[in-house]
Protein backbone atom coordinates (compact mmCIF):
# COMPACT_ATOMS: atom_id res chain seq x y z
CA UNK A 1 0.00 0.00 0.00
CA UNK A 2 1.30 3.49 -0.78
CA UNK A 3 2.38 5.68 1.92
CA UNK A 4 0.46 8.65 2.15
CA UNK A 5 1.28 12.33 0.87
CA UNK A 6 0.31 14.92 3.75
CA UNK A 7 -0.33 18.54 3.32
CA UNK A 8 -1.97 21.54 5.37
CA UNK A 9 -3.50 24.91 5.03
CA UNK A 10 -5.47 27.33 6.91
CA UNK A 11 -8.33 26.76 5.45
CA UNK A 12 -9.43 25.48 1.91
CA UNK A 13 -6.71 27.28 -0.27
CA UNK A 14 -4.79 24.20 0.01
CA UNK A 15 -7.47 22.13 -2.02
CA UNK A 16 -6.08 23.84 -4.98
CA UNK A 17 -3.05 22.03 -4.75
CA UNK A 18 -4.01 19.07 -4.17
CA UNK A 19 -6.51 18.84 -7.08
CA UNK A 20 -3.26 18.89 -9.06
CA UNK A 21 -1.79 16.44 -6.80
CA UNK A 22 -4.43 14.17 -7.28
CA UNK A 23 -4.34 14.85 -11.18
CA UNK A 24 -0.67 14.08 -11.52
CA UNK A 25 -0.45 11.26 -8.80
CA UNK A 26 -3.66 9.36 -9.00
CA UNK A 27 -2.74 6.20 -7.06
CA UNK A 28 -1.54 7.84 -4.03
CA UNK A 29 -2.97 8.25 -0.83
CA UNK A 30 -3.92 11.91 0.68
CA UNK A 31 -4.40 13.28 3.91
CA UNK A 32 -5.23 17.04 3.87
CA UNK A 33 -5.55 19.08 6.83
CA UNK A 34 -7.59 22.23 7.01
CA UNK A 35 -6.75 24.40 10.23
CA UNK A 36 -10.38 26.52 10.06
CA UNK A 37 -9.81 27.03 13.34
CA UNK A 38 -7.09 29.46 13.02
CA UNK A 39 -7.73 30.84 9.61
CA UNK A 40 -6.12 32.72 7.90
CA UNK A 41 -2.91 32.35 9.01
CA UNK A 42 -1.44 35.30 7.11
CA UNK A 43 -2.46 38.00 9.46
CA UNK A 44 -0.26 35.99 12.81
CA UNK A 45 2.74 36.75 13.85
CA UNK A 46 6.12 34.63 12.86
CA UNK A 47 6.04 33.18 16.16
CA UNK A 48 2.60 31.62 15.94
CA UNK A 49 2.98 30.31 12.34
CA UNK A 50 6.23 28.61 13.82
CA UNK A 51 4.00 26.87 16.69
CA UNK A 52 1.17 25.89 14.42
CA UNK A 53 3.17 24.67 11.35
CA UNK A 54 5.34 22.64 14.14
CA UNK A 55 2.49 21.02 15.48
CA UNK A 56 0.92 20.79 12.24
CA UNK A 57 3.67 18.40 10.84
CA UNK A 58 4.48 16.62 14.50
CA UNK A 59 0.72 15.49 13.57
CA UNK A 60 1.32 14.48 10.21
CA UNK A 61 4.31 12.60 10.71
CA UNK A 62 1.99 9.89 12.78
CA UNK A 63 0.20 8.95 9.36
CA UNK A 64 3.77 7.85 8.40
CA UNK A 65 3.75 9.96 4.86
CA UNK A 66 6.29 9.52 1.99
CA UNK A 67 6.31 13.56 1.69
CA UNK A 68 4.88 16.20 3.90
CA UNK A 69 3.69 19.84 1.25
CA UNK A 70 3.17 23.03 3.02
CA UNK A 71 0.40 23.79 0.72
CA UNK A 72 0.27 26.92 2.14
CA UNK A 73 2.53 29.89 1.40
CA UNK A 74 2.43 31.74 4.77
CA UNK A 75 3.85 28.34 6.32
CA UNK A 76 6.49 27.84 3.54
CA UNK A 77 7.70 31.33 4.49
CA UNK A 78 8.01 31.70 7.45
CA UNK A 79 8.97 28.23 8.03
CA UNK A 80 11.32 27.35 5.07
CA UNK A 81 13.71 30.48 6.24
CA UNK A 82 14.28 28.64 10.06
CA UNK A 83 15.24 25.51 8.20
CA UNK A 84 11.84 24.08 8.36
CA UNK A 85 12.15 24.66 12.33
CA UNK A 86 15.43 22.78 13.02
CA UNK A 87 13.30 19.76 11.27
CA UNK A 88 15.75 20.20 8.12
CA UNK A 89 18.44 21.14 7.30
CA UNK A 90 19.31 23.93 3.78
CA UNK A 91 19.46 20.84 1.53
CA UNK A 92 16.22 19.45 3.02
CA UNK A 93 18.06 16.45 4.63
CA UNK A 94 16.82 15.64 8.17
CA UNK A 95 18.67 17.03 11.04
CA UNK A 96 20.42 14.06 12.90
CA UNK A 97 18.57 15.12 16.32
CA UNK A 98 15.32 14.96 14.15
CA UNK A 99 12.91 11.76 14.22
CA UNK A 100 10.73 13.12 10.99
CA UNK A 101 12.58 11.44 8.06
CA UNK A 102 10.05 12.03 5.32
CA UNK A 103 10.94 15.14 3.01
CA UNK A 104 8.97 18.51 3.42
CA UNK A 105 7.82 20.85 0.61
CA UNK A 106 6.66 24.28 0.66
CA UNK A 107 5.40 26.19 -1.66
CA UNK A 108 8.10 29.14 -3.03
CA UNK A 109 11.81 27.51 -3.70
CA UNK A 110 10.67 25.23 -6.54
CA UNK A 111 8.25 28.69 -8.14
CA UNK A 112 11.32 31.04 -7.61
CA UNK A 113 13.44 28.70 -9.54
CA UNK A 114 11.27 28.32 -12.29
CA UNK A 115 10.53 32.45 -12.63
CA UNK A 116 14.39 32.99 -12.26
CA UNK A 117 15.29 30.91 -15.03
CA UNK A 118 12.38 32.80 -17.61
CA UNK A 119 12.35 35.49 -19.73
CA UNK A 120 10.77 38.13 -17.57
CA UNK A 121 11.95 41.11 -16.62
CA UNK A 122 9.10 42.34 -14.04
CA UNK A 123 6.76 40.34 -11.89
CA UNK A 124 4.33 40.71 -9.41
CA UNK A 125 3.29 38.77 -6.32
CA UNK A 126 0.02 38.40 -4.74
CA UNK A 127 0.10 36.87 -1.36
CA UNK A 128 -1.42 37.31 2.47
CA UNK A 129 0.08 40.66 4.70
CA UNK A 130 2.71 38.02 6.58
CA UNK A 131 4.43 36.28 3.17
CA UNK A 132 4.97 39.83 1.72
CA UNK A 133 6.50 40.95 5.25
CA UNK A 134 9.07 38.47 4.74
CA UNK A 135 9.95 38.85 1.03
CA UNK A 136 9.88 35.60 0.53
CA UNK A 137 9.52 35.40 -3.17
CA UNK A 138 11.79 38.36 -3.87
CA UNK A 139 14.99 37.23 -1.80
CA UNK A 140 14.29 33.87 -3.34
CA UNK A 141 13.69 34.79 -6.85
CA UNK A 142 16.51 37.39 -7.04
CA UNK A 143 18.38 34.63 -4.69
CA UNK A 144 18.61 32.69 -8.05
CA UNK A 145 18.00 35.95 -10.64
CA UNK A 146 18.75 39.40 -9.46
CA UNK A 147 17.91 40.92 -12.66
CA UNK A 148 13.82 40.37 -12.04
CA UNK A 149 11.90 43.05 -10.49
CA UNK A 150 9.56 41.94 -7.94
CA UNK A 151 6.74 43.64 -7.15
CA UNK A 152 4.69 42.56 -4.07
CA UNK A 153 1.47 43.18 -2.61
CA UNK A 154 -0.37 42.03 0.44
CA UNK A 155 -3.76 41.37 -0.37
CA UNK A 156 -5.51 40.88 2.92
CA UNK A 157 -8.97 40.85 1.90
CA UNK A 158 -8.90 38.00 -0.41
CA UNK A 159 -8.87 34.91 1.81
CA UNK A 160 -11.67 35.94 3.88
CA UNK A 161 -13.83 36.97 0.65
CA UNK A 162 -12.99 33.24 -0.95
CA UNK A 163 -14.04 31.26 2.21
CA UNK A 164 -16.92 33.01 2.23
CA UNK A 165 -19.30 31.59 -0.86
CA UNK A 166 -22.01 34.30 0.51
CA UNK A 167 -19.92 37.64 -1.58
CA UNK A 168 -22.02 38.79 -4.79
CA UNK A 169 -19.77 39.03 -8.69
CA UNK A 170 -19.80 42.59 -8.24
CA UNK A 171 -18.46 42.21 -4.39
CA UNK A 172 -15.30 40.36 -5.26
CA UNK A 173 -14.76 42.56 -8.20
CA UNK A 174 -14.72 45.54 -6.61
CA UNK A 175 -12.05 43.55 -3.84
CA UNK A 176 -9.84 41.93 -6.91
CA UNK A 177 -9.91 45.71 -8.56
CA UNK A 178 -8.60 47.17 -5.41
CA UNK A 179 -5.13 44.51 -5.60
CA UNK A 180 -5.78 45.10 -9.43
CA UNK A 181 -4.98 48.98 -8.97
CA UNK A 182 -1.85 48.67 -6.83
CA UNK A 183 -0.26 46.65 -9.46
CA UNK A 184 1.97 47.68 -12.12
CA UNK A 185 0.72 48.46 -15.58
CA UNK A 186 4.40 46.93 -17.24
CA UNK A 187 4.06 43.49 -14.64
CA UNK A 188 4.45 40.50 -16.98
CA UNK A 189 3.37 38.20 -15.10
CA UNK A 190 1.13 37.59 -11.68
CA UNK A 191 2.17 35.54 -8.98
CA UNK A 192 -0.67 33.98 -7.19
CA UNK A 193 1.58 34.01 -3.74
CA UNK A 194 -1.26 32.41 -1.77
CA UNK A 195 -3.18 28.52 -2.62
CA UNK A 196 -6.42 30.61 -2.36
CA UNK A 197 -5.87 32.92 -5.18
CA UNK A 198 -6.15 29.82 -8.02
CA UNK A 199 -9.76 29.61 -6.66
CA UNK A 200 -10.31 33.38 -8.54
CA UNK A 201 -7.47 33.22 -10.69
CA UNK A 202 -10.71 33.70 -14.00
CA UNK A 203 -11.75 36.41 -12.12
CA UNK A 204 -8.26 38.30 -12.06
CA UNK A 205 -8.49 37.50 -16.11
CA UNK A 206 -11.80 38.64 -16.58
CA UNK A 207 -11.05 42.04 -15.26
CA UNK A 208 -7.45 42.38 -16.07
CA UNK A 209 -5.09 40.76 -19.35
CA UNK A 210 -2.60 39.44 -17.15
CA UNK A 211 -1.01 36.22 -17.03
CA UNK A 212 -0.76 34.30 -13.53
CA UNK A 213 1.03 31.87 -12.44
CA UNK A 214 -0.05 29.01 -9.87
CA UNK A 215 3.26 28.20 -8.15
CA UNK A 216 1.87 24.82 -7.65
CA UNK A 217 2.85 24.14 -11.25
CA UNK A 218 6.77 24.47 -10.32
CA UNK A 219 6.10 21.83 -7.40
CA UNK A 220 4.81 19.40 -9.00
CA UNK A 221 7.56 19.16 -11.62
CA UNK A 222 9.85 18.72 -8.73
CA UNK A 223 7.99 16.62 -7.02
CA UNK A 224 7.81 14.47 -10.36
CA UNK A 225 11.15 13.27 -9.86
CA UNK A 226 10.77 12.77 -6.12
CA UNK A 227 7.42 10.31 -5.71
CA UNK A 228 8.43 7.40 -6.25
CA UNK A 229 5.95 5.12 -4.59
CA UNK A 230 3.45 5.25 -7.19
CA UNK A 231 1.82 1.90 -7.65
CA UNK A 232 -0.40 1.96 -10.34
CA UNK A 233 -2.52 -1.20 -9.20
CA UNK A 234 -2.88 0.82 -5.33
CA UNK A 235 -6.45 2.86 -5.12
CA UNK A 236 -6.35 5.93 -3.95
CA UNK A 237 -7.82 7.33 -0.57
CA UNK A 238 -8.12 10.79 0.36
CA UNK A 239 -8.60 11.99 3.74
CA UNK A 240 -9.78 15.24 4.84
CA UNK A 241 -9.65 16.74 8.46
CA UNK A 242 -10.76 19.90 9.66
CA UNK A 243 -9.52 21.13 13.27
CA UNK A 244 -13.19 23.29 12.61
CA UNK A 245 -15.80 23.73 10.26
CA UNK A 246 -15.75 20.59 8.93
CA UNK A 247 -19.08 21.51 6.54
CA UNK A 248 -17.14 24.19 5.26
CA UNK A 249 -14.46 21.41 4.32
CA UNK A 250 -16.85 19.24 2.66
CA UNK A 251 -18.79 21.65 0.72
CA UNK A 252 -15.74 23.07 -0.96
CA UNK A 253 -14.30 19.49 -1.08
CA UNK A 254 -17.13 18.73 -3.30
CA UNK A 255 -17.14 21.74 -5.65
CA UNK A 256 -13.33 21.81 -5.99
CA UNK A 257 -12.55 18.13 -5.79
CA UNK A 258 -15.31 16.06 -6.73
CA UNK A 259 -14.93 11.98 -6.42
CA UNK A 260 -14.75 10.08 -3.32
CA UNK A 261 -13.26 11.44 -0.04
CA UNK A 262 -13.58 10.91 3.92
CA UNK A 263 -13.64 13.47 6.27
CA UNK A 264 -12.94 13.73 10.00
CA UNK A 265 -13.00 16.71 12.47
CA UNK A 266 -9.70 16.91 14.66
CA UNK A 267 -8.75 18.32 17.65
CA UNK A 268 -5.07 20.41 17.78
CA UNK A 269 -4.88 22.20 21.15
CA UNK A 270 -1.18 22.71 21.60
CA UNK A 271 -0.42 25.84 19.32
CA UNK A 272 -4.02 27.55 20.27
CA UNK A 273 -3.51 30.94 18.66
N1 LIG B 1 -3.57 29.58 1.69
C1 LIG B 1 -2.57 30.05 2.57
C2 LIG B 1 -1.39 30.64 1.86
O1 LIG B 1 -1.03 30.11 0.82
C3 LIG B 1 -3.02 30.73 3.84
C4 LIG B 1 -3.79 31.97 3.74
C5 LIG B 1 -4.24 32.48 5.09
O2 LIG B 1 -4.74 31.68 5.89
O3 LIG B 1 -4.07 33.68 5.35
O4 LIG B 1 -0.76 31.56 2.30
Amino acid sequence: MNTPICLFDSGIGGLTVLKKLINKFPNQNYIYLADLARVPFGDKTKEEIKLIVGEIIEWLTKFGPETIIMACNTSSAISNRIELLGLRNEQNQPNPQSSILNPIYGMIESCAKEIAKSNYKKVSVWATKLVIESNSYKKSIQKYNPNIIVEEIACPKLVPMIEDLSFTISERNKIISEYLNQTSKDTEALILGCTHYPLIAEDISSLANLKTIDPTDSLLKELEQKITNNDSSASSEISLYATAQIEKLERFAKIYLGGDFQTSLVTLSKASV
